[in-house]
């Protein structure tokens, strides 16, 4: 599946102009877009760049939608590539239909933009987590294990719910053990295909925080500690707008004031369940704070800021620099400690990491 490094690739193929460039306009931020009017022109431009999620109309020109689906089913350079259908219809009419085809999503006509942002979303995602059955067991059910907790937070977060402590370390346990076996490389980049922001974030600073535990020798238990509070320390973002959270330009001042929120969201939810143990606390309050005081939530100085924060607030520049986004590729971890090490010597512990960096760069080997 061809992709953009920083937007997944989406065809949007429908015969009407304005809804086509209507459509292509809501979701260009996010996605990198190609158009096409009519179905011959659609095969063709696919199979010279596929991309990572076709969308077509059901009103196609010539055939409909679904016999265009059909069609990519039977072309072996298309047959995997997640396809959804824009119908007018209800969906509990069409849906057989797309089963039919083998399409695996709709998109409801007209449509609002945060719901159709939220259908791609799910579908690209179900075929990322398809794909996942691919990679070592100990590395599948680690992934599936974390988006299990992950769900079960926003689940919670949406409801007013909490979550079972207990229950989140025991699946926390599979992300420990492939740290263990020593080959993360292939499984970090299979979470960065991911388009759930927060999730893929997560799982990375949660894994790579457990194997900075790992290095410096710390026991199993204290790696369990560092996974889940690297899992949880974010999960307040699953309350931002994603205009806000995947916006491709400066945030304005009020937006930044919504970022920063995430802090004392996460904060407050943690605190609404039992047994979160102090140093998932600990990671998740302070991984902002910067050594000279000007981080936040609360500007804490030097011995202020925790040697768990220190070690998550190093392990989430990292991962943020390294994450690719709607509006940036991925960066090469060389650049990104260079960038820390040069730019960032006042804001955290160097001497954790020079350690950082030799854990990193010793799994690239
Ligand atoms: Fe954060
Ligand atoms: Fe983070």
């Amino acid at each position: 599946m061809a992709e953009c490094r920083s937007k997944p690739s989406v065809a949007v193929i429908d015969s009407n102009p304005n809804d086509r460039k209507q459509l292509a306009n809501a979701i260009g931020n996010y996605y990198s877009v190609t158009q096409f009017s009519e179905a011959d022109a659609a095969l063709v431009g696919l199979r010279k760049a596929p991309p990572a999620l076709i969308i077509v109309d059901e009103m196609l020109v010539p055939c409909g939608g679904y016999d265009f689906i059909g069609m990519i089913r039977a072309d072996r350079a298309l047959a995997t590539i997640p396809a959804m259908v824009i119908s007018a219809l209800d969906v509990k009419r069409v849906r057989d239909s797309i089963i039919r085809c083998g399409g695996n999503g709709y998109l409801p006509k007209p449509w609002m933009a945060d719901a159709v942002l939220k259908n791609i979303s799910k579908t690209l995602n179900k075929a990322v987590e398809k794909k996942w059955e691919l990679l070592p067991e100990i590395q599948r059910v680690a992934l599936k294990g974390t988006l299990e907790n992950m769900n079960h937070v926003a689940e919670a977060l949406e409801t007013g719910g909490t979550i079972n402590y207990a229950d989140f370390r025991s699946k926390c346990t599979p992300l420990i053990k492939m740290v263990y076996d020593g080959n993360i490389k292939s499984v970090m980049e299979a979470v960065n295909e991911h388009d759930n922001y927060t999730f893929a974030h997560s799982f990375k600073v949660g894994t790579m925080l457990a194997l900075f535990g790992s290095a410096i020798g710390l026991p199993e238990k204290d790696q369990l500690l560092l996974a889940s509070g690297g899992l949880l320390h974010d999960v307040g973002k699953m309350s931002i707008p994603l205009e806000v959270l995947n916006k491709p330009a400066k945030l304005s001042a009020d937006e930044w004031a919504v970022m920063k929120r995430h802090v004392p969201t996460t904060m407050e939810f943690l605190a609404s369940c039992d047994d979160i143990p102090k140093g998932a606390l600990i990671i998740a309050g302070q991984h902002h704070e910067k050594l000279d005081g000007t981080g936040y939530p609360n500007g804490l100085k030097g011995k202020e800021v925790n040697e768990l924060a220190r070690m998550a607030a190093i392990v989430d520049i990292y991962g943020a620099l390294t994450d690719r986004r709607t509006y940036k590729p991925g960066m090469e971890p060389e650049v990104a400690f260079d960038i820390m090490t040069q730019n960032m010597s006042t804001h955290i512990d160097m001497d954790l990491l020079k350690v950082f960096r030799e854990v990193v760069m010793d799994q690239a080997r």
